[in-house]
C-alpha cells in the first residue's frame, strides 16, 4: 500500500542541516499494523509527516496507492490525504468551538451519526460528546482525536504516540481498538509509540536506528 524506496530527508535552516533519514526502504500492506520506536529525536514523528506527505523528502521515491509523492503537488498530496488517511497526533487538534461529537462528524463525509456513536462508545467517551475540547482532560482530548480520525473509516491510520496521555486501562482500550481496527477494516495503521509493550503488539515492529528501519 505504501512503498518506500531510498528516501533521504534532511532538515536544512540557514545555519544547519540535519539528516534524520538516509537510504529508507520500505513496504508498509494493507490490514496490517506496524510500530515505529526509536529514542526522542530519532525521527518517528518525520517518518509518519513523510509517509502522507505532510513533509517533503530529499531523494527517493515513495508511492500512496499507485500515486508518487515525490514531485506530487500540494493539491494532489491533499486530496490523496484526504482520501485515504486518519490521523491522531500528539497534539490534539480538535477545533475548539465545535463539540467532540461535532468534531467528529466534520472528519468525514458520509456523516453516519450512528457509527460516530458506536466509535465513541467502545472509547469510551460517549458522556463527553457534547463537550467543548477546552472543557475536557488531556486523556479525554486524546481519546476524542482518535474518534475524529477513525471516524472516516480511513485506509490508513498514522497516530503518533496514541497513548501517550493515557492511564494504563484507557491505554489498554485504545491499543486493542487501534490493533483491532487494522484487521476489521481491511487497513494499514501505522503509530508510533515509546510504549514497549504496546508497539510488540503490532504486527511488524519497526526501530529507527543510524538513519535507517530495522
Ligand atoms: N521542522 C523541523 N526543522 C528542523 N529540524 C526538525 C524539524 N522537525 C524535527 N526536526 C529534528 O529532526 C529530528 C527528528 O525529529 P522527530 O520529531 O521526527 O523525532 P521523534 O522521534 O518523533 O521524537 P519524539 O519521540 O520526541 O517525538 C530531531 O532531531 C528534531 O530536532
Ligand atoms: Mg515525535
Amino acid at each position: 500500500m505504501i512503498k518506500v524506496s531510498k528516501i533521504s530527508k534532511v532538515y536544512k535552516d540557514k545555519s544547519s542541516e540535519q539528516e534524520v533519514f538516509k537510504n529508507l526502504s520500505i513496504n508498509f500492506d494493507a490490514s496490517t499494523s506496524y510500530s515505529i520506536v526509536g529514542p526522542s529525536g530519532s525521527g518517528k514523528t518525520t517518518l509518519l509527516n513523510l509517509l502522507s506527505g505532510l513533509d517533503n523528502f530529499d531523494e527517493g521515491s515513495l508511492n500512496v496507492n499507485g500515486i508518487e509523492l515525490y514531485n506530487a503537488g500540494a493539491e494532489a498530496k491533499s486530496k490523496l490525504r484526504k482520501a485515504l488517511f486518519g490521523f491522531a497526533y500528539q497534539f490534539h487538534y480538535l477545533l475548539e468551538n465545535l463539540t467532540v461529537f461535532e468534531n467528529c462528524l466534520a472528519s468525514c463525509f458520509g456523516h453516519d451519526n450512528g457509527a460516530i456513536k458506536k466509535i465513541l462508545k467502545e472509547l469510551e467517551i460517549v458522556h463527553i460528546k457534547d463537550k467543548f475540547p477546552s472543557n475536557i482532560s488531556g486523556g479525554e482530548k486524546q481519546r476524542a482525536s482518535i474518534a475524529r480520525a477513525l471516524a472516516a473509516k480511513p485506509k490508513i491510520l498514522i497516530l503518533d504516540e496514541p497513548t501517550g496521555n493515557l492511564d494504563q486501562s484507557n491505554s489498554l482500550i485504545i491499543q486493542d481498538f487501534i490493533l483491532n481496527y487494522a484487521k476489521k477494516n481491511k487497513s494499514l495503521v501505522i503509530y508510533a509509540t515509546h510504549d514497549i509493550s504496546f508497539a510488540e503488539r503490532a504486527d511488524k515492529m519497526l526501530k529507527i536506528s543510524d538513519k535507517g528501519l530495522i
